[in-house]
This record gives C-alpha cells, sequence and structure tokens, in this order.
C-alpha cells in the first residue's frame, strides 16, 4: 500500500505493550502514533525500534511553549526521523512559525493540534474565550495554515468544513474513528472510516478497535478495505 490512511495510536504504558501489538501489524498497512504516555515511558528508544521494524510513526507530543523551546524540541523530533509531529495552534502565530522554520521543508510533517476535542463551549468561557468552539477550530485551522503548517488534527465531523476552507493540499488528521458496529468507548463524536474520508480526512488515528481486536491485523486489513472503497468512489 503506497500512502496507508491508517494511523494506529500505540496508546502504552510500556515498550513491550507497544512491541507487542506492533508485532502483529504491517508497516505496509498502517503507520503508528506515540503519544505522551507511551513516550514518557518509553523514550526515544521505542521511536527508534518502531522505525527500524518499518514503521512511520507520527509523534503526538502536542509542543506547546515559547516559540524558542517548540522549535528545538521540532528540530530534535524531526533529526529522529519521524514522519509527523505536532504543536498546539493555541501556542500563537510566532511560535507556529519558529515550529516551521525549524524544519527542513518536504521532510517530517508538522500539523497542529486546534482545538481538543475534550473543549466545549463552558471550557473556552472559562479561559476567557468567548466564541464557539466551530469558530475557535476555524481559526486556529487558518492561522496553521497561513504559517506554512501542513495540517491539523479535527474531528471527523470538522473535517468537511476545514477541507472546503483550507484547500485540498492541507493535511487533515482525524481521531475518534470507529467502525460501524464497534464500541465508541468514552469517544463522543465519533465517524466512521467511509465518514471521514468522505468528510475530506487523509489520515484516521485509530486506537482500541484495533489494539482491543481479537485479529488486530484482520481488523487493519478491513478498514483498509472500507477506506479504499471510499476513496475509489469519491
Ligand atoms: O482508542 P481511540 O481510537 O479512541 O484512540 C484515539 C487516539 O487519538 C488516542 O491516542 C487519543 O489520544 C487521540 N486523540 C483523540 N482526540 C483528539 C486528539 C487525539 O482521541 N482530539
Amino acid at each position: 500500500m503506497k500512502d496507508p490512511r491508517i494511523i494506529v495510536a500505540l496508546d502504552f504504558s510500556s515498550a513491550e505493550q507497544a512491541l507487542l501489538l506492533a508485532k502483529k501489524l504491517d508497516p505496509m498497512l498502517c503507520r503508528v502514533k506515540i503519544g505522551k504516555e507511551l513516550f514518557t515511558a518509553a523514550g526515544p528508544m521505542i521511536v527508534e525500534k518502531l522505525m527500524s521494524k518499518g514503521f512511520e510513526v507520527f509523534l503526538d507530543l502536542k509542543f506547546h511553549d515559547i516559540p524558542n523551546t517548540v522549535a528545538n524540541a521540532c528540530r530534535v523530533a524531526a533529526d529522529s526521523g519521524v514522519w509527523m509531529i505536532n504543536v498546539h495552534a493555541l501556542g500563537g502565530k510566532r511560535m507556529l512559525v519558529a515550529a516551521r522554520d525549524a524544519l527542513p521543508l518536504g521532510g517530517t510533517k508538522l500539523i497542529a493540534v486546534t482545538l481538543l476535542t475534550s473543549i466545549g463551549s463552558d471550557d473556552l468561557e472559562s479561559i476567557g474565550l468567548n466564541n464557539e468552539p466551530g469558530n475557535v477550530v476555524q481559526k486556529l485551522a487558518w492561522l496553521a495554515y497561513s504559517c506554512g503548517l501542513d495540517g491539523v488534527v479535527c474531528s471527523a465531523l470538522e473535517a468537511a468544513q476545514l477541507r472546503q476552507t483550507m484547500g485540498a493540499d492541507f493535511c487533515l488528521v482525524t481521531p475518534g474513528i470507529r467502525p460501524v458496529d464497534a464500541l465508541t468507548d468514552d469517544q463522543n463524536r465519533i465517524a466512521t472510516p467511509q465518514m471521514a474520508i468522505q468528510n475530506g480526512a487523509d489520515y484516521l488515528v485509530i486506537g482500541r478497535p484495533i489494539s482491543q481486536a481479537a485479529d488486530p491485523l484482520l481488523m487493519l486489513q478491513h478498514l483498509n478495505k472500507e477506506i479504499e472503497a471510499q476513496l475509489t468512489t469519491d
């Protein structure tokens, strides 16, 4: 598969658990995401190990700090050879531009988190942002775009509008994906893989539906088929 659309979230507290799942997957059929939990437990070693097994890695550390600190962290992350990294768009224009300038163009993809999907209107008000979450997402996505970032993380439900405003080349990465007949776990605003692709998502972050499947590889193949079917009808 040329450009696998699924990014499997390795949400584990040890390298052993992550490697056990990775062993059941195929780097030709997916990429993997290392988040704060796994990286805090296992460090750069797990990034190297997964890359040595052929997996392209999305290092999901959501940097958010002063521009100089974020730029340096992005540089170190990109030097490790990972496929994708991210920062918080709420860090503002100078931070986003510093992160962009720290990375060679055409190398590691740099995307931004707009608003966390866990943030609602009440949360926004309590931090002094008197606006609707949807408007804030649009504003932050536009900021990321205008600072030259490669894309944003967004819910599949936000993807359609962002695809329209941001154009075809802006990368949309969507978590909160559930197969039609799956448990929702703690996710609220979920979409099926077909819906996400139909709405313009490029990459789908999928954790538990794959990691907790009886046969993770079979589930991955099944989800890839759903995605392929949608891509060919678009
Ligand atoms: O297991 P599940 O498919 O729900 O995992 C989704 C992954 O995407 C987790 O790693 C979670 O932290 C991440 N994520 C999310 N919602 C966001 C951003 C990231 O679920 N808005």
